[in-house]
Formats: C-alpha cells, structure tokens, sequence
C-alpha cells in the first residue's frame, strides 16, 4: 500500500472511499459534515440505527451515489474529541485499511481530528494504516486465502493550510516518512518473526541482519560457534549444542557523528524452543518459532535509526540459538560458565531465554553503555501475570523505566511496570553454582528478571518481557494475527526523545 500526503483540498478528489473522523455522541469530525451534506440523505438516523456511537473501531459505510466524488463515504469512530491521541488514529486508519480492502484508492481526513499536532496526527494515520495493512503470506499460493487484495493507496489530508511550523508541509513530510520508517521497521520484524523455524535458523538470522542492515549505517559482526565457545560465551553454547544448527551471537553496531551517547540493545533470538531435555509438551511448542521475537525487534530497530536520524550511538546484540534435545543437549544439572564468568547450575533447560540473554548482557554491559534495554519472550509467568497484551517491564534504573513506559504509551504499546523483589534472590541460588536458571513456580517473570540483572554490572537496565504481545491470536486494531513487532516502535520512540537531533 501506498501511503501519500494529500493537497488540502483533496477530500474532493475522486476516489473508491472518502474516510472521515466521527467522535463519540456521535458528533461529525473536520470532513464528515461536508461529505455528509453532500450526500443530502439525514444520516443522524441511520448511524442510530446501525448502533454508531463514534467510538474507536466503530465504521459506517454509506454510498454516495454520484453525490460525492468517492464512491463509498464511509464514517470511522475515533473517539471522544477531547481524548483523540496517536493510538485513536492509528487503530482509526487500520479500520479505513481493512474496509478499504480490494480498493484502489481511499482519501482520508483522519488526520485532522488531533488538530493540536497535525504532524504527529499524519505520522499516527500513515503507521496504523501501513501497519494493519501488513501480511505474511508468503507460503500461501497466490490468493490462496480468498481475501481481497490491499487497499493499493491512501491519501492523507493534512490539517490545514500548512504553513511553517510543525503543521508546515515540510513537517509534515517528514512525520509521513517516520511512519513509513517506523511500520516498515515493525513489519520487519513480524516478517522475521513469522518465518517458520525450518526457514530460519540463528545462521540465517545473522544473515537476515547482513542483509537489511546493508546501506543502513549499521555494521555486522557475527560471532559463530567457534568463536562463542573460544570467547567464553557459554550461555549461548550451552543452549545450542544440542541442535544441528548451530548458535550465532549477533554485534550491530550504529554510530552516528557527534553521537550523544551510548546505549546497548540485546534481544533474545531462539528460533525454536522445544524446551530442550525439558522438553515442552506439544500445544506449547506451536509458537515457538516466534522465539526470536525479541531479536527481530532489536534488529528491526537498528534498521530504523539511519533514516529517523537518531543522534545516540546503538549497539544491538542478537543472542540466537535453537533450544533442541539431542544426544548433545545441555541436561538438567549441568553447570554453564557465563561470559562474566558465573557458574549457572541449569535445573530446567526450557528456561532457556535467560543464559543466551546473560552472555549478550554481559558483554554488553562491559562496554559500559549508558543503558542497556533488553527484549525476550522470557517467559510464559509474564502472560499469567499481565495477559497477552502487556509487555512486562523490569527495570534497576527510575529514571530508565519512567522513560521506556513513557514512550511505550506513545507508541501504543501496552507496558507494565514490574518489581524486581530481592526478597525472591535466594529462588535462583544454586547449592554448587553461583546461581541456578529456574526458581519457584511463582513469580517467574521476577525470577527471570532477578537472573538478568545478575549480567548487567550495575548498569542502568530495563528489561521487557514481551512474552505475550509477541503475537496476536485474533486481528486487534492494527495488529493483524501472528506475530506483532511489539517493542520496535517503543524502543524508536525511546531512542529518539533520547537523542534527537531534528
Ligand atoms: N520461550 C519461553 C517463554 C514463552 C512461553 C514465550 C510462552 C511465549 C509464550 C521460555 O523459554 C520458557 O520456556 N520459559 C519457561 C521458564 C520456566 C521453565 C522457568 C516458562 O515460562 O514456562
Ligand atoms: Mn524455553
Ligand atoms: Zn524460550
């Protein structure tokens, strides 16, 4: 789909589908009156009729008759005028995207229902729409799903008569390439993240990154089992000895000119999680190709920051292996030496996730950043306590996690806030290791934290279990089934507010 910035005037223009904001009451948004006089039909009773409110996700369509220049008229709930915000467009523009579906061309006015930011208000239209309209059906036969093509184009119409400022076409312009920069990024990551576990193993994922990251300011070093094992790595060796595909730990390295400081990223990159010797029962394996989705995120971010500008040095570190039970397995007992030389008693080889973290943490942390973020689908604990659409966030650092939670809530990514007990410490002491890799059965996502915090040096860290919001099991505004991207755009959101040089 093609997302493009409109001429003021363009709600005339010809088009199959006018898509107009109607807030809460329901009362007519910037758009709707016009088009709705057009049609010179009393809609009022109609929408009461099919039970639109004006609320979030709310869509009625109307033909226009040759009354309009569009085809279809079709009015989208956007909420109470006063609470419109980014995430009200973009859940608006996923709605215009799907009903918009087999169209060739759709014109909005969304935008203008934040007229307080109109350049936030064109980035939010052009990220939900390009978002929702997201796919992964590469292993289908051609229109083997039966559903309609995409919506080919959306044209946004900006508030106003841009002038300069941040409602001038020039900032505008931009706030439409950061959303495309910003969907494309988060439907990078769904793409790596939704590639069955035959089609990428932790070899492929270093070579997934060569190959996004070539001409995007990023370089890639890519560290093989040879090396892991020579350098100490003994997390991510430990983890992946037991399958035929060997681990990979990933360095991207971004360093822009006159960098406003340094901040360490790491993801946690299992392309499959059997459990290992701890072997999972079946219904729990079905998902766990997107394991990796931590990693995707981290590499999709890095992807991003050449073309947002980002001012902040960024390294991203992809801790991948394939968590297989073989005759070369890690066993329930073994003791692992980690990259900052702790022992690791494994007690559960299914809690995988936390020894290749720990390596990429430590090395992360000895180059002391100033922060270091990390992302895994850690553990199913952080879905009891949260649901699937909360990230978990843990955190040593105030500041830090005011920050993440602060831009997750501009992304529109769910996050809560979880503590990191030292009460529950004594959970991961080992009677003949430093530590142990599992603790009691409750309060696992805080165990898991307790683990990591172990490899971070004291620096400031936050971790964000996105063991839930990883995927989505049923379409959900501009999230489609599968997997989500979670944590991309928080973390472009983070990283921007921190070195921005716009
Ligand atoms: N990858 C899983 C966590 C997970 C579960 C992610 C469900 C997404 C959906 C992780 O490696 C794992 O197996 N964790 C265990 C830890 C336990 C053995 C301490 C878990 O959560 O059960
Ligand atoms: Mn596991
Ligand atoms: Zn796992």
């Amino acid at each position: 789909m093609k997302v493009t910035l409109a001429q003021p005037n363009a709600a005339s223009a010809k088009a199959d589908l006018l898509a107009v904001p109607v807030f809460a009451g329901p009362e007519l948004g910037p758009g709707a009156e016009e088009a709705v006089a057009a049609l010179g039909v009393p809609v009022a009773p109609l929408l009461e009729a099919r039970g639109f409110s004006g609320k979030p996700g709310e869509a009625a369509a109307f033909p226009t008759l040759g009354r309009l220049p569009a085809t279809v008229l079709l009015l989208v709930g956007v909420g109470e005028r006063a609470k419109v915000d980014a995430e009200a467009l973009r859940r608006a523009a996923a709605v215009v995207v799907r009903q918009g579906r087999g169209a060739a061309k759709a014109v909005t006015t969304l935008a203008q229902a934040l007229p307080a930011d109109p350049a936030a208000a064109v980035q939010a239209v052009t990220e939900g729409a390009l978002l929702a309209a997201y796919r992964f059906d590469k292993y289908k036969q051609a229109n083997g799903d039966g559903r309609p093509a995409e919506l080919a184009a959306l044209a946004i119409v900006p508030a106003g008569p841009g002038g300069r400022g941040s409602g001038g076409r020039g900032a505008l312009t931009a706030a439409l390439a950061a959303g495309q920069v910003r969907a494309a990024a988060t439907n990078l990551a769904r793409d790596l993240s939704n590639e069955p576990a035959n089609a990428l193993h932790p070899a492929d994922l270093a070579a997934a990154a060569r190959r996004v990251l070539a001409g995007k300011g990023v370089t890639v070093k890519v560290r093989d089992e040879k090396q892991l094992a020579k350098e100490g790595f003994g997390g991510i060796v430990g983890v992946g000895q037991g399958a035929d595909h060997p681990p990979r730990l990933v360095e991207l390295r971004y360093a822009p000119r006159g960098a406003t400081g340094q901040v360490v990223l790491v993801g946690k990159g299992i392309t499959f999680d059997s459990g290992g010797l701890s072997l999972k029962p079946p219904d729990s394996m079905k998902t766990m190709k997107t394991d990796m989705s931590g990693a995707a995120a981290v590499l999709a971010t890095m992807s991003a920051l050449a073309d947002l500008d980002i001012g902040v040095a960024v390294t991203g570190y992809l801790a991948s292996a394939e968590n297989m039970p073989s005759g070369h397995a890690i066993r329930p007992g073994d003791v692992l030496t980690m990259k900052n030389g702790k022992t690791v008693e494994v007690l559960n080889t299914d809690a995988e996730g936390r020894l290749v973290m720990a390596d990429a943490l430590a090395l992360g942390a000895a180059a002391k950043p100033d922060a270091i973020i990390d992302v895994a689908t850690l553990t199913g604990a952080c879905m009891i306590a949260l649901g699937i659409r909360y990230s978990g966030l843990m955190a040593n650092d105030e500041g830090l996690a005011a920050e993440l939670l602060d831009a997750a809530a501009a992304a529109g990514e769910p996050t809560w806030r979880l503590p990191l007990p030292p009460e529950y410490h004594k959970d991961i002491e080992s009677d003949v290791a430093d530590l142990k890799n599992v603790g009691d059965r409750y309060g696992g996502a805080l165990v898991a934290g307790l683990f990591l915090q172990e490899f971070v040096d004291d620096r400031p860290w936050a971790h964000l279990d996105i063991a839930g919001p990883a995927r989505a099991e049923s379409e959900d505004g501009y999230l489609g089934k599968g997997s989500t991207g979670v944590a991309v755009r928080t973390l472009l959101s983070w990283l921007e507010r921190r070195g921005s040089r716009a």
